[in-house]
Parts: C-alpha cells; structure tokens; sequence
C-alpha cells in the first residue's frame, strides 16, 4: 500500500481548544472518506465515515479483513445512537452506567448505516469511548467513525502508537499518537436487540458482574471460553476468525507456579515465557529462555495492559514455542483468558 501517512502526536492533556486545533484535520479526512487511527481507552482504532459505505470498504482493505465482519460505529454521546439503532431500556442502562467508556452494545441497525459498515447484518455494534481524544475526534467529524482494531486482521490489537505505526504505515492517511492505550485490551460486548436476551459476547474491562450489578441478566456466549464446534454459526461473526494469534506456537500452563517452571525446563528448543514478575527470578536458571514480565499475578489491569505487546514483542523473535500461565475466568481475568485461548489456538497443557 502507498498512502502517504502523516503522524500527528498529542497529548491526553490538551486543553480543549488545542485539541481541538489538533484534531481538524483528522476529522476533515474522516469527512472526505479517508482513514484515521486513533487510541481509545481500550486499544487504537482505525476509523472512517461510518456512513459512507466506500470509506467503510478503504477499512476492510488496509486491514486485509474479510467483509462480512462488521465494524463497531463509535459516537461522541450515547445518546446518538438513536439515529443509528433501535436502542432499548437495556441499552440505556448499560449507557448510563458506562458511558463513555470500554464497551460496545449490539442492537438492530437503522438503514442509516450502510450494510457495507456492519457486515451485511441486520444490527449494528454501538460504542461511546472516552478517551479525550477519541471522544472529541468523533465529535469534530460530525459522523459516527466506524473502526475496528488499527492491526492487520489476525496480529493482535495495538496499544501503542508504535503498534499502529508498524501495521498502518501507508495504509492510513494520518495516525494520530496520543501514547498508550489505558486498558489495553478490546471493549466489552454485549448484545441487546433481543432475541436470545442480553449475551455476552467478548468479555473485556466491563464485566460479566458490572452488567448483573445493574439487574440485566446476562448469559456469556459459548464461544467466549470454548472452541466454536463443528457447523455452529458465531453470534458475533468476528468469533470465527484465528485472533491474537503470533506466529510462533502459544501454550497455556494450568498448573502451579512450580509446574509451570518445571514444564517449561523440560522443553527444548527457541523458548519464551510469559511469567508474573514474583515468578521471573525462577526463570533466570534458564540461561536460554526468554522472560516476558507480565506483571504482578494480582494485577490483572497491569497484564491486560500487557498482554498485546509482549505477543507483538514475541512474535519479532521466531521462538519455537511461548509458554503463558492459564488465566482464571473471574472478573477482568475472563477477558485474559479469552484473548489468551485465541492466541494459544486453545493448547492447554494440565500439568
Ligand atoms: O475496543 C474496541 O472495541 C476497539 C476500539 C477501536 O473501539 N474496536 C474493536 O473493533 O475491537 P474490532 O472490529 O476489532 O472488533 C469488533 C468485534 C468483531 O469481532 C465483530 O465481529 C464484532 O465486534 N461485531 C461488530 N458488529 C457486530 C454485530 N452487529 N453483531 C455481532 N458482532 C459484531
Ligand atoms: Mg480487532
């Protein structure tokens, strides 16, 4: 790809007016079709017109994703979803809640938003961010921006401007580098158009408890901790696809600190491990293994916010094999876990 990209950098301080100097030329390319990578509170994002079906196509081809998985349409308030969706009581509650903020609401789309945008589906993914940035860029384009993840489909979501620097370089027109992302993993999503009820369909910072908390009973999709069997049709069609998945092999530990150490000195060949920090020193017995702290193995924030750029970092080293710790499926954990599975193909050794 040949696109002249321009890199803008700015801070999450800026005083309004600046960023909004900032940001004008951003939304002008987002106004005439272009494309835009922006950070949000989870992970960068690679925008467009979400109402403008050929700047929703430039997203699909700079991404090498297949057309048919759509595209989250992100607002500056919750309550533009109106012109967009059918909303409902439920989703009102979950905006009231946590928006702006990491999670997205599936609903039934209005023909205001081009089928091109959402995949040739009858609904459409919602989404509020509240990175400063995000929000106000959103804001100044005058259109919803349509985005997913600013990776090239299958590597994992970027959380640094270098990330999206590494994927986007020529394939966007400007990259705006606002520093790294907060969360460091994708939103929540939950689906609220009704059939089937609400249904989680990827765990992220919002949890499973934060929704019940509100009183909306919400069941979690099978595929958000199994494998999708043979002929079953994916609720949320992004499910289908090999995510998160570096090119060398990822194997999940289920075991013990001790376990997984004795495991990983038994391996032979190119070698890395994910390990919390207080389990780190273990590994310096192991001249030939490479270390990736993965923080503290009580701070689940500090590895969420992690976790993408240690697969990336890995993934430039050609290891045989990277040995990870099995997350729980508590809590923030459910979204390590899930994102951990994809990466790890679901290998699980129980030790
Ligand atoms: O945190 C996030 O959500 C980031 C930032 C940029 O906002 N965006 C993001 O988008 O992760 P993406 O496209 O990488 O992931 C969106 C997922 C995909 O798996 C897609 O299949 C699913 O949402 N999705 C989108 N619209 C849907 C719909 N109408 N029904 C079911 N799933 C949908
Ligand atoms: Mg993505």
């Amino acid at each position: 790809m040949d696109t002249k990209t321009i890199i803008i950098k700015m801070g999450t301080e800026e005083s309004e007016e600046h960023l909004t100097q900032l940001l004008a030329p951003a939304a002008e390319v987002i106004r005439h079709g272009g494309l835009v990578a922006f950070p949000t509170e989870t992970v960068y994002g690679l925008g467009a017109d979400g109402t403008n079906p050929d700047a929703a196509a430039k997203i699909y081809e700079a991404k090498g994703r297949p057309s048919d998985n759509p595209l989250i349409i992100h607002l500056s308030r919750p309550e533009e979803a109106e012109k967009y969706a059918y909303t409902n009581e439920v989703y009102y509650r979950i905006a009231e809640a946590f928006m702006p903020g990491p999670v997205t609401v599936i609903l039934k789309a209005r023909e205001t938003v081009p089928l091109k945008t959402r995949g040739g589906l009858s609904t459409v993914a919602v989404r509020c961010p509240s990175h400063p940035i995000a929000n106000k860029l959103i804001s100044l384009a005058g259109v919803p921006i349509a985005a997913p993840s600013a990776n090239i489909s299958g590597s994992p979501s970027p959380t640094t401007a270098a990330h999206v620097i590494d994927d986007m370089m020529g394939r966007a027109d400007i990259i705006i580098d606002g520093g790294d992302c907060d969360f460091g993993l994708e939103s929540t999503i939950i689906s609220a158009h009704e059939e089937g009820g609400v249904v989680l369909l990827r765990p992220g910072r919002i949890t499973v408890n934060d929704i019940s908390a509100l009183g909306i009973e919400v069941r979690v999709a099978d595929a958000v901790t199994d494998k999708l069997r043979e002929g079953e049709v994916a609720l949320s069609p992004g499910m289908k696809y090999r995510h998160y998945a570096p090119r060398a092999e990822v194997i999940l530990l289920d075991g013990d600190r001790e376990g997984r150490y004795e495991y990983t000195r038994s391996v032979e060949g190119r070698i890395a491990v994910i390990a919390y920090t207080e389990d780190t020193p273990l590994y310096s017995e192991l001249p030939d293994v490479s270390v990736y702290d993965f923080g503290s193995s009580m701070d689940k924030l500090g590895q969420a916010h992690r976790l993408f750029d240690i697969l990336r970092a890995a993934d430039k080293e050609n290891y045989d094999v990277i040995f990870a710790p099995l997350p729980g499926t508590e809590g923030i954990e459910l979204a390590l876990y899930n994102r951990m599975i994809r990466a790890a193909a679901h290998k699980i050794i129980k030790l």
